[in-house]
């Protein structure tokens, strides 16, 4: 166990959180522009999800065990829930939010690799980095000004 796998660890949870908040938006979202929203929280959830079984593979990689339990998950998980049930703009605005957080713990963890000197592993964050940074923009993009 070291700080990069415990890192690893609360992101793999962050993200099991993020996904299940972005795929919930894009089942409940409700607006004239549905189908724009239904899509952006898609591409969102699709990403995101893919990146779930990376992170844990890099745990296992450094030796330690990845979570699986959801009482573990939501135990380890830093980003808040949400109550939204349809409203397309508050949606974004709280997804883009926990998208920031998200980042700011990428940030975090690429200084943790790069201190342990697990190039392969920054790298790999450096990738989710600069992804989660397009979703910034893009639900930004989709607010209103
Ligand atoms: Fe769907």
């Amino acid at each position: 166990m070291t700080e990069l796998t415990e890192s690893l660890k609360v992101l793999v949870a962050d993200l099991v959180v993020f996904k299940f908040k972005a795929h919930g938006y894009h089942w409940n979202v409700e607006g004239k522009d549905f189908s724009e929203y239904h899509a952006l929280f898609e591409n969102i959830y699709v990403d995101a999800d893919g990146s779930i079984d990376l992170f844990a593979e890099n745990i296992r990689k450094l030796g330690d065990y990845a979570p699986y339990k959801i009482s573990r998950v939501l135990q380890l998980s830093t980003l808040p829930e949400s109550d939204v049930t349809s409203n397309a703009q508050t949606m974004t605005s709280d997804l883009l939010q926990s998208n920031d957080m998200l980042i700011a713990k990428l940030k975090q963890a690429f200084n943790v690799a790069n201190g342990e000197n697990e190039q392969g592993v920054a790298n790999f964050i450096a990738e989710r980095i600069d992804m989660h940074q397009k979703w910034s923009w893009q639900l930004r993009a989709s607010l209103h000004a």
